[in-house]
């Protein structure tokens, strides 16, 4: 049972009797005793009482004492809560029981739809294609837990305009040899190239026009070109998702060409519902709230003056496909907030058609860039953007460097297999523990750090534990009887009671770096609780219960990487 939770039910009706309406107490850790509760101060003012006078008739009416030890009025009203041990104790030894370690599963199962990666056929995928990844299975990975039904859609940029050229520069170079560029991964040369001759060569400009309608007609032998580019760029696409650990699938992929058919109608749909609007020759929807910097209202273009539809038409297709065909109710998009407004601008549109009704609702996961230790974009040394598999490969070989200076005696495999968790752990944590909204440097010395809130130290903290074990021979007995007898264990058992409640806001909010910051103060409070309280050397009743508490921290921290995407090692 989650002690946030538990307090505030105590406390709701109590309020309520008081208010003579339903009230949240907002109870939340605080800094004067375990947890406490501000909700009488705005209720007093509203009510036109008191504070201090309203917060004690609340607490004459809360039935706390089989949970707290005290519960006061402190300061300008707020109402402050200690827990008594026999209370926590109980909790704890619930816990221990659970393989879900205190998280219910959700009570109404939703169908979520999760828009992430979504890289672009025939280029590299970039740093904030790593983003989108690394947040998007994270938000798979914690929603399924919950019980969720989670589809991950893998919306690939594969179809437009470009095909053209990439196609023509395909035949040009001839398909072995346009096979092999794109397997070994050197995307980048090949668009290059293929734009360095339409920029400069009218007759490739023009075949490549060509080409386009051929596309779009359903030529077959283009088709067959196309379907070739996209599947060498997906195969190579999922080695980059294999070395990042995530849980994305060929079966995922379900790029922009596969609501190519769905086009025409959605913009028929928008046209019989009125929404429509020319606008210099192209179809526009005009949203009600977005206009642009001169207070004109901005248009969602759904089809170009050429008539040819684009991005937004797509989303429109792919957004209606979801609530409609597949029943989601949660339409997840992990993708970087320069797309805000789009965003924004295609869930009105789609509200307005009628295509996302409550209990369906659409949210844009945006992000920040990731940053250069010059505060600036990050790039590479020539200028251009980071390839995402460099910076992979660099993070695997940094923490293996790192294992072997530690331990010398480390064999290669298993150096191999730490530097690949590790660091692969690492930059996966420096992503998901900052404020997505927000950008982050990419810091190597920092984020490998075995101190500090990085992934590292987690994965120590966890080998470390599981480590005692080892040592001992020992074995943590679920039904042990929990002693709290020093205040760092009972620090380390609030904890881990905070756990069920933190993964509760995530999956509401999907703001990761809140159980990333969980994590972190779990395995800080165990570690303040291993250098106070021995474990292995305490009297009978005590050991058993250390035990139990260590085990419990070593299953949380190991379930709440696992919900981040990130690996634990058994020794580090
Ligand atoms: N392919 C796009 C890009 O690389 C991202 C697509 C995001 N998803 C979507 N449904 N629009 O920027």
């Amino acid at each position: 049972m989650d002690l946030e939770r538990l307090l505030s039910d105590r406390l709701a009706p109590a309020f309520a009797a008081v208010a003579g309406a339903p009230v949240d107490p907002v109870v939340r850790r605080s800094p004067r005793a375990d947890f406490q509760s501000d909700a009488a101060l705005a209720l007093a003012r509203r009510l036109g009482r008191s504070p201090r006078d309203l917060a004690a008739d609340v607490l004459e009416h809360a039935a706390l004492d089989d949970v707290c030890a005290s519960a006061e009025v402190s300061g300008p009203g707020f109402l402050n809560l200690t827990v008594s041990d026999r209370a926590l104790a109980g909790l704890v030894s619930g816990l221990a029981g659970d393989a879900r370690l205190g998280v219910p599963a959700a009570r109404a199962p939703e169908t979520v739809v999760v828009d992430y990666s979504a890289p672009n056929v025939a280029k590299e995928m970039h740093v904030g294609h790593l983003r989108s990844t690394v947040i998007g299975d994270a938000a798979v990975r914690l929603l399924d837990w919950l019980g969720h039904r989670v589809v991950r859609v893998n919306h690939l940029g594969d179809w437009g305009t470009p095909f053209g050229m990439l196609i023509e520069h395909l035949a040009d170079l001839g398909e072995t040899e346009a096979a092999h560029e794109l397997s070994v991964g050197d995307l980048d040369s090949f668009y290059k190239a293929a734009r360095a001759k339409f920029d400069a060569d009218e007759a490739f400009r023009a075949r490549s026009r060509r080409r386009v309608v051929a596309l779009q007609g359903g030529d077959a032998p283009t088709r067959r070109l196309w379907r070739l580019l996209v599947q060498q760029s997906e195969r190579y696409f999922l080695s980059v998702y294999d070395l990042l650990d995530v849980t994305l699938t060929g079966a995922d992929f379900r790029g922009e060409s596969a609501y190519n058919e769905l086009l025409a109608d959605v913009v028929d749909d928008l046209d019989r519902l009125g929404l429509l609007a020319a606008s210099g020759g192209a179809r526009c929807v005009f949203p009600p709230g977005f206009t642009g910097r001169d207070g004109e209202p901005l248009p969602l273009i759904v089809r170009k003056s050429d008539g040819g539809f684009g991005y937004p038409a797509t989303d429109l297709a792919a957004l209606r496909q979801r609530t409609g065909e597949l029943g989601a109710t949660r339409l997840l998009y992990v993708v970087g907030l320069p797309q805000q407004q789009h965003f924004a601008m295609v869930f009105a549109v789609a509200g307005a058609a009628g295509w996302l009704r409550p209990p369906a609702r659409a949210e844009h996961l945006g992000f920040g860039s990731i940053l250069g230790s010059d505060g600036r974009m990050l790039r590479s040394r020539t200028g251009g953007s980071v390839k995402l598999v460099g910076l992979l490969e660099e993070a695997v070989a940094r923490a293996t460097d790192l294992a072997r200076a530690k331990n010398p005696d480390l064999d290669a495999a298993t150096a191999a297999e730490i530097g690949r968790v590790v660091g692969i752990g690492a930059v996966k944590y420096a992503d998901l523990s900052t404020d997505r909204a927000r950008d982050y440097v990419l810091d190597w010395e920092r984020m490998l750090a075995l101190d500090g809130n990085t992934a590292p130290y987690l994965q120590y903290a966890y080998a470390r534990i599981r480590s005692v074990f080892r040592r001992a021979g020992a074995v943590a007995r679920p039904d042990a009887p929990i002693v709290l007898a020093e205040p760092s264990e009972r620090a380390l058992a609030i904890e881990l009671l905070g756990f069920a409640g933190v993964v509760g806001r995530v999956e509401r909010s999907l703001e990761f770096h809140h159980l990333a910051g969980h994590l972190h103060r779990l395995a800080t409070a165990f570690s303040g609780f291993y250098e106070r309280c021995p474990v292995l050397r305490a009297p009978d009743e005590l050991r058993e219960s250390r035990l139990l508490l260590a085990d419990l921290t070593a299953r949380t921290l190991r379930q709440g990487l696992h919900l981040l995407g990130i690996r634990t090692l058994e020794r580090m």
